[in-house]
């Protein structure tokens, strides 16, 4: 692991600290996105729709009139937030889990009252930024911000503090992992907040009519957030991928309760790049080839739907068991909090 930490320069009395923890460099990248644009079943994992540009686009989804889990979840918050502040108690120390412009968790400061707020965010470059801003609004508050990735296994950094925090884990981000993974996932997040509490936003089920329009807008926002992801590929692997090439398709898988986003090919295509062995020898000879045929998909991403039950349950089996929950009046969508 190679880290290095960062103080921002700037006047005010305190400047957010900002650790990039990379847990795999641009080789170990480069032989992910390889190995899942390899296999039978093409992939390419959610993380990557995250860049500069991707993260802006997702900013732009959550405004869409079809994409309900933002403001649902918005709404959740503001209507319970004496009630979740009452059970989380004040003065903690607040862990965002995928903080992005953290907005999120500083619509609930005044009602929370964090003495600590550190986000975390696979885009560290995004969260300079925004917690730039939210010291300048924010000035007595201690902020860490933290870039690293965490979907494949979940421990807190010494920076982050020795007590107990609260994680906070919202937007319905949970339902990229499969529910197994999730579950193991919960349990790792339980440890790390060293006997404090977990605040999670879960999407619920509902009719495709509704799900599929919020992955699929008129726009085309959504459409352009995952077809991004053949220029991030592009950029990480020197790949040769026409955007033009691949349309969008997302639609409700009900056995397995998950939406699903695909990037199909729109013609036959061969799409290669440099091995990361000829990468870091600098001899540029040795090339991998992907042929895509007409109709065949990239699998980009899963977003699983949960029943009020089912996700409780999940929260059970990694380990929570005093669990509380909010919703709004159609169950779209659902705030739990666990502190044991
Ligand atoms: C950030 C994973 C919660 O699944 O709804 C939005 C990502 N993908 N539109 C979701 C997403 C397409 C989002 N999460």
């Amino acid at each position: 692991m190679t880290f290095s930490c960062i103080n921002t320069a700037h006047p005010s009395p305190r400047s957010p600290r900002l650790l990039r923890l990379h847990q795999s460099d641009a080789r170990a990248i480069r032989i992910e996105l390889a190995a899942g644009l390899l296999a039978s079943a093409s992939s390419i994992a959610p993380k990557f729709l995250y860049d500069a540009l991707g993260s802006r686009l997702f900013a732009a989804i959550t405004e869409l009139p079809e994409y309900y889990p933002t403001r649902t979840e918005a709404a959740i918050f503001r209507t319970h937030q004496n009630a979740i502040a009452a059970a989380m108690g004040k003065g903690c120390t607040l862990v965002d889990l995928g903080a992005g412009n953290c907005e999120k968790a500083a619509s609930l400061f005044d009602a929370l009252r964090p003495t600590r707020y550190v986000a975390i965010d696979i885009s560290a470059d995004y969260l300079a930024d925004a917690l730039d801003y939210l010291q300048f609004r924010h000035p007595a508050l201690d902020l860490l911000g933290i870039g690293m990735d965490f979907s494949t296994a979940f421990n807190l950094p010494d920076e982050a503090g020795v007590d107990a925090c609260v994680v906070f884990y919202p937007g319905s981000s949970i339902g990229n992992f499969t529910p197994q993974a999730a579950e193991v996932f919960l349990r790792q997040v339980r440890l790390a907040a060293k006997g404090g509490g977990l605040l999670i936003g879960v999407d619920l089920n509902k009719p495709s009519e509704i799900l599929e329009p919020a992955y699929d807008d008129t726009l085309g926002v959504t459409a352009a957030f995952n077809r991004n992801m053949l220029t991030v590929a592009n950029q990480l692997l020197g790949a040769n991928f026409e955007v033009a090439d691949f349309r969008h398709v997302a639609y409700f898988n009900r056995v397995e309760s998950r939406i699903e986003m695909h990037l199909e090919a729109l013609r036959d295509v061969s799409i290669c790049w440099p091995d990361a062995a000829a990468v870091s020898s600098q001899v540029s000879t040795q090339e991998s080839v992907r042929q895509f045929r007409a109709g065949e998909r990239i699998h980009t991403e899963n977003s699983y739907k949960y029943t009020p039950e089912s996700f409780a349950a999940l929260m059970r089996r990694a380990g929570y068991t005093r669990i509380t929950k909010w919703t709004d009046a159609d169950e779209w969508f659902g705030v739990f909090w666990a502190d044991g």
